[in-house]
């Protein structure tokens, strides 16, 4: 007779085994992804499994008669000891009977994808740097001597075909004891390498190691550092925290920073060893979030603009302050965490992504990892609003990239009444077209400022100031409402048949909040305000416009507002204000923190490393600062919406 067949789904991948067959090694023979740490010993329980039709010996109950029962007697004493839900059976336990179809839930895929949180762009697959192994490793002996590393090595090699295995001073140290204590039986994390350094023994644990391994993925700000923590079993989030980047006391903005460490002798790098400082204070903190020690954190991956990136590898950033803007290099890092002064795992190493050009940096890369440009159909826009906007534009057939210095106007500098966005500052705001009077919305209440209750919501913070994503649909309504021109003056209260409308200066201002008799500030839209949102705005529109004539396009199919920034303002109020070009509103979307994305993609599965290298080399660099276009498109833009662009779908 034949030999009874075996599917696996979802993978469809089928084949026929002798009887007596484990399910891990029909796996294995098949390429189905199937995972095990401790090598089919019924140990780690990754590789459970559920035969959806046909089936295998009950657990444990033939146990006495079976001729094959040697192996349920494993799996029973690691269901009465652990527990297994009901059905799932153990893969490298499990025998093949007969025809069977056998499913590998996902949790059981070593390269199970990672469910994100919003709308999928693109599955994180784990696939990370760091696997944790379980072996069972030769006892030594008096006529064959050699060295017990030897003997691991040889095991890891023989039960996980890993090659050429190497292990440093530190964990010949550590290993004799712990080889013994585990009764030959150990678990070792091993970097798996990569183009640079071959596989690399971490740690080493006695026995079975229950616990997990923990991997970093850090967005490195020129305001702000944020950091995952991320579980490198399970590609789980287990904790995020964030800091105000230290390097901000020697200059707000990246060009004050440059401009300091020009100045001053040595100012590079006490900017160097204020980042790393801040960063090692900052991994202190996540680690006793989780409740976790620090040592488990064995890889980590960053993702900064071009200044952080030099500054944080100890490197002068001079030459990214003047034309031609050249970086120190370009590509990709792959190094040690103590090259960088980071304490993590004494071996603990670090990625950081490639950076794009001298103005578009790894952040902008992992904004591209993220929203995968180069594998979209439509033509996306996809824009990082910080104090630089990275822009990207592109489809399957190529992507184009470029920075744009909208200055910090976004993020509430250089605003009379501005603020960052914290509790307290105004973030919505609408203008009745008819009244034009104001109901606005501040951080920390939902309540409007015209519904009841609103002065108990916001009694703890007060009314404070104006966010970025607030004064944009301030300017936008007052637009709307006609009490702004397009040419971004302020009418009077004559002209616009407002009292808010007020004198101020030679010009005039909008009252949004008057709250003197309160004691609190009166918080006003002035011209010179929207002045600076106007050259903010005029330099995203215009690197966004400038990227669209090197395509070769007037229009785009979707627009990707990035950065936190881009989660807060409105893709209404934005087009309102000629911030991004004319589309059609619902193909307007924010995708949240995507460079933090890109680095925990990064983080996760290391082919992802490889393929946005790839891509990076592929992405064509404009420099806006060279193209007599941009300044052309900058005059026009600075109009609201803009004096020579048509905004078709905006307007019906
Ligand atoms: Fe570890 Fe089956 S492979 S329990």
């Amino acid at each position: 007779a034949e030999d009874p067949l075996v599917v696996f789904t979802p993978s469809g991948k089928r084949g026929r085994f002798p009887v007596g067959t484990p399910v891990l090694t029909a796996a294995r023979q098949l390429g189905v992804d199937l995972d095990s740490v401790c090598g089919g010993r019924g140990i780690c329980s990754k590789c459970q499994i559920t035969p959806s039709y046909g089936e295998f010996p009950k657990h444990g109950v033939t146990v006495a008669d079976d001729a094959l029962s040697e192996w349920n007697k494993v799996e029973q004493r690691y269901k009465d000891k652990r527990g297994l839900i009901d059905g799932r059976r153990l893969g490298c336990q499990a025998k093949v009977e007969g025809d069977i179809v056998i499913d590998v839930p996902p949790e059981s895929q070593v390269h199970r994808q990672v469910v994100r949180k919003r709308a999928e762009v693109r599955d994180i697959t784990m696939n990370p740097a760091v696997r944790l192994y379980y072996v069972e490793v030769e006892e030594p002996d008096m006529h064959k001597p050699s060295g017990d590393l030897e003997r691991l090595i040889e095991a890891l090699e023989k039960q996980w075909e890993i090659k050429g295995v190497e292990a440093d001073l530190r964990i010949l140290q550590l290993m004799q004891p712990v080889l013994r204590k585990g009764g030959w039986k150990v678990t070792v994390a091993v970097h798996l390498g990569d183009e640079t350094t071959p596989p690399k023994i971490m740690q080493i644990w006695p026995g079975f190691y229950e616990g997990t391994i923990y991997g970093l993925a850090v967005d490195l700000g020129s305001t702000t550092i944020a950091a995952h923590l991320c579980d490198l079993k399970t590609g789980e989030v287990v904790a995020s925290s964030g800091i105000m980047n230290p390097q901000i006391r020697f200059g707000e903005d990246l060009m004050s920073r440059v401009s300091y460490a020009m100045m001053n002798a040595g100012g590079d790098k006490e900017m160097t060893s204020a980042v790393r400082d801040g960063m090692n204070a900052l991994f202190d903190q996540i680690a006793g979030e989780a409740e976790i020690d620090k040592e488990l954190i064995v890889d980590a991956v960053f993702v900064c603009n071009p200044v952080m990136h030099h500054l944080f590898l100890g490197i002068d950033p001079f030459e990214l302050g003047q034309a031609p803007f050249a970086l120190a290099t370009s590509d990709a890092m792959r190094l040690k965490a103590t090259e960088l002064d980071l304490t993590l795992h004494p071996s603990a190493r670090v990625y950081l992504l490639p950076c794009i050009a001298g103005h578009v940096g790894a952040d902008a890369a992992a904004v591209a990892l993220s929203e995968a440009p180069d594998k979209s159909e439509d033509l996306a826009l996809i824009v990082d609003v910080g104090t630089n906007a990275e822009i990207l534009l592109g489809n399957k057939e190529k992507v184009l990239a470029c920075s744009s210095p909208t200055g910090p106007a976004f993020e509430g500098a250089q605003i009379s009444s501005g603020q960052r966005a914290a509790p307290g500052a105004i973030e919505r705001v609408e203008i009745d077209p008819v009244t034009k009077e104001p109901r606005f919305r501040i951080i920390g209440s939902d309540i409007w400022s015209d519904e009841n209750g609103f002065a108990e919501a916001i009694a703890t913070t007060g009314i404070t100031g104006i966010c970025g994503s607030g004064i944009i649909e301030a300017i936008a309504e007052m637009r709307l409402a006609g009490v702004l021109d397009a040419s971004g003056l302020i009418g009077s209260a004559e002209q616009t048949g407002s009292v808010r409308c007020i004198q101020d200066g030679r010009t005039n201002a909008y009252l949004l909040w008057d709250g003197s008799a309160e004691g609190g500030p009166t918080i006003t839209v002035t011209n010179p305000d929207i002045r600076a949102i106007q050259m903010a705005k005029a330099a995203l529109y215009s690197g966004a416009r400038l990227l669209m004539d090197k395509f070769g396009v007037d229009t785009v199919d979707r627009v990707v507002l990035a950065g936190a920034f881009g989660a807060h303002i409105s893709a209404k109020h934005a087009m309102v204000l000629g911030m991004i070009p004319d589309c059609v509103l619902d193909k307007v979307t924010s995708a949240g923190n995507a460079a933090g994305t890109g680095a925990r993609i990064a983080l996760l599965n290391t082919k992802a490393r490889g393929e946005i290298e790839d891509t990076v080399r592929q992405i064509e660099k404009i420099e806006t600062a060279v193209e007599p276009r941009f300044q052309e498109h900058f005059v026009n833009a600075s109009a609201i919406p803009n004096s020579a662009e048509p905004f078709p779908i905006l307007e019906s």
